[in-house]
């Protein structure tokens, strides 16, 4: 019997401006968890705020009968790749952290893209993604769990789930949200409760995300 591996293609993306914060210190950890179960597994980190481009223009073209563009994006700019390799994925992650109790306007942006061209509107409204990969959602927010925007957050994985799979999804709440507090003028908050929290709690939820990474990594293998 020979034995058959794929490379395991993680995509990773990633909705925060920031590099190096929350959302993105998640999404390594979910990577790191992913690779403890497969070495080989190939992981990319796309962060959306280095691609200029836009949500959907409403063209369209991925509705088109007998069109090429049917169930496809047919805009040609910097993140049209990214949707290919997105939708090709053995492991799909979509990461944002929360801005105004939503995910952010870019993650929005390329929910749009990615999702629109698959949600058909034929029959059931059935979706055209050939590839039903693992998907997991990432959000980090400011505010603790039980203030958390659910029905938001359930309402865009609605469509995930609709047109590739129900997502799993992980979370870091009541995050650090500046490097240094006393920089900044904050009143609301509890500094010294966030840094603890930070030091105890934040740890815990980046395990979740490399315990998920692994999970989905065994899952994918099936
Ligand atoms: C424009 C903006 C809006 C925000 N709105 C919310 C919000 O509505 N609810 C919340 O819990 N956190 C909010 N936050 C805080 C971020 O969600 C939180 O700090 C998150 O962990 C940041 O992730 P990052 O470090 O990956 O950028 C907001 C932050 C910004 C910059």
């Amino acid at each position: 019997m020979p034995e058959i591996f794929n490379d395991m293609k993680t995509m990773i993306i990633n909705g925060s401006p920031r590099r190096e914060g929350n959302t993105a210190r998640m999404c390594r950890a979910f990577a790191e968890g992913v690779r403890s179960r497969r070495s080989d597994a190939s992981i990319e980190i796309v962060n959306l705020y280095d691609y200029d481009f836009k949500g959907c223009r409403s063209c369209f073209a991925c509705k088109l009968k007998g069109a090429a563009t049917y169930g496809k994006c047919a805009v040609r700019d910097a993140i049209a790749p990214v949707l290919e390799k997105a939708l090709e994925a053995d492991i799909l992650v979509l990461a944002s952290p929360v801005y105004l109790m939503d995910v952010t306007g870019v993650y929005k942006s390329f929910l749009e893209r990615l999702l629109f061209p698959k949600a058909s509107y034929e029959a059931g409204y059935r979706s055209l993604a050939a590839n039903r990969m693992q998907v997991a959602t990432i959000y980090t927010m400011n505010v603790p769990k039980e203030m958390a925007p659910e029905r938001v957050l359930e309402s865009s994985e609605y469509f995930i789930g609709h047109v590739l799979r129900e997502p799993r999804r992980v979370c870091a709440y009541d995050t650090y949200q500046f490097d240094d507090y006393s920089r900044y003028e904050v009143e609301v908050f509890d500094e010294s409760r966030k840094r603890v929290r930070r030091a105890e709690v934040f740890p815990l939820e980046l395990e979740e995300a490399r315990d998920l990474g692994r999970s989905m990594a065994v899952a994918a293998e099936a």
